[in-house]
């Protein structure tokens, strides 16, 4: 069967919206198709060269940002403090542990959720469940949560702001490795996490000012710029269609929504719409993997996503929970390794840890997630194969979402600053602090 950008409509598609007025909906698409694409298919071919390198073991993966962007917390502020976070947390990981760091944002795109059940139940009261801002609004009533498809404009307009902004930072100079020191938030500067990190920014400095008495050039675009790309999962079939196009370079599909796409635990069926429909973009694509996935199954998706084996095509994000990954991971690693698929191998320690606290406010403990993360390093370490990347959800705020840390969040804490639209992020502290923790993880040894 030949694949094109509408062939996933064959398939069963599950977590699409309900959209009341079909017309409405289909207007909102067809504008859509005529809107610019957001990212150029040559930087998704970049982004999958440097995941290449991943694979290979040469180079790590740092995917972060929120679980749900909104559409009321787009601004600047938040925008750079997000990216401040996740290029401090790249830099100790690449200093600590001596490897490239790959930054891909959960970011300018990152709106629709899937959810476990279609309805939400408060107080005998039975609404539709919230799917993200790009489908309904969060709010607890009949009237907010009815699918609206104006939203599909909006999102795409959002990311096409917050995307224009992270280029005028990656590129103009906000990144330029002798920022290091104004990366730190003044709010995590004076924990046990910024003051460390001010050590190794320290040491970049440092590093740097040798350099320069060596002769080297410092003004050099690698050192005043940073590649940032952008991700999403791809859960809306119709808004990634729209935006699906032919590059004029090598004829292929491109999904040009955001560089790289993922596949979500609960749609990555075989013969699922979504499969099909990523099966088809050359984008770089990523599939999650929670504890239930058998190696046959993960197999049959590694030859369906990437049947021609590229290096960098496809990253799998494991997402085992701190509990499960010592005996669910290792059957995996030696099935994909046994067959010869050069994949990127991603930790999700946030999406097998979530629980939810007497009260009903959902979270998850830094130390599983910490937790997590080490037994992946050590699973993969077993098993011969490279520990290529970290996947989480946070944000540069002061939020107070996830428990422990640094300052040792307790459930009476969660009342402070409890922000998230769908799942706890970690906040800027926690954020840097697990970066430690993974850069000690990357510099040990292999047992
Ligand atoms: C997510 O990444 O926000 C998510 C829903 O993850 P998963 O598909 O792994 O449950
Ligand atoms: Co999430």
């Amino acid at each position: 069967m030949t694949w094109t950008p509408s062939s996933w409509t064959d398939r069963p598609a599950k977590q699409q919206p309900t959209w009341p007025d079909v017309h409405a909906a289909q207007a909102a698409i067809d504008e859509l198709a005529e809107r610019p694409p957001l990212i150029f298919a040559g930087e998704a071919r970049q982004l999958t060269e440097h995941l290449g390198r991943v694979a290979s073991g040469e180079a790590f993966l740092l995917q972060a940002g929120d679980c749900a962007e909104s559409f009321r917390v787009g601004t600047a502020d938040a925008i750079r403090d997000k990216l401040k976070v996740i290029l401090q947390m790249a830099a100790v990981m690449q200093y600590s542990g001596g490897v490239p760091v790959v930054k891909v944002g959960r970011i300018a795109g990152q709106f629709a959720k899937p959810r476990s059940s279609d309805t939400e139940v408060r107080d005998g009261i039975e609404l539709p469940s919230f799917r993200g801002h790009i489908v309904n609004d969060v709010a607890f009533e009949a009237s907010a949560r009815v699918p609206d498809p104006t939203r599909l404009l909006h999102a795409y307009n959002q990311s096409a702001s917050t995307l224009n902004l992270l280029r005028a930072f990656t590129r103009g100079g906000y990144a330029d490795i002798r920022q290091v020191h104004a990366w730190n938030l003044e709010f995590v500067a004076d924990s046990p996490a910024g003051k460390r990190y001010d050590e190794i920014a320290d040491g970049i400095n440092r590093a740097m000012r040798f350099m320069e008495s060596c002769g080297i050039n410092l003004d050099d675009t690698n050192m005043r710029q940073v590649d940032f790309y952008t991700s999403h999962e791809a859960l809306l079939l119709n808004y990634e269609q729209a935006l699906t196009r032919r590059d004029s370079i090598t004829g292929d599909w491109y999904d040009c929504s955001a560089h790289m796409l993922w596949v979500g635990e609960r749609t990555r069926d075989l013969d699922g719409a979504h499969v099909q429909f990523l099966s088809g973009v050359h984008n770089p694509i990523g599939c999650k993997v929670g504890p239930t996935v058998d190696p046959d199954e993960l197999l049959a998706l590694c030859e369906v996503l990437n049947p021609d084996r590229i290096p960098g095509r496809l990253t799998l994000i494991t997402r085992m929970g701190a509990d499960l990954l010592s005996t669910r991971l290792p059957p995996l690693l030696a099935a994909v390794r046994d067959a010869g698929h050069p994949v990127v191998w991603a930790c999700d320690p946030m999406h097998g840890n979530t629980f939810s606290t007497e009260d009903g406010t959902k979270t998850r403990h830094f130390d599983s997630i910490v937790r997590e993360v080490i037994e992946f390093f050590k699973a993969h370490r077993d098993a011969g194969t490279w520990p290529g990347g970290l996947h989480v959800e946070l944000t540069g705020d002061d939020v107070t979402e996830c428990l422990g840390g640094s300052h040792d969040l307790g459930t009476t804490d969660l009342r402070t600053r409890y922000e998230t639209i769908c799942d706890p992020r970690l906040n800027a502290r926690q954020s840097l602090d697990l970066a430690f923790r993974t850069a000690e993880a990357l510099s040990s040894p292999a047992s």
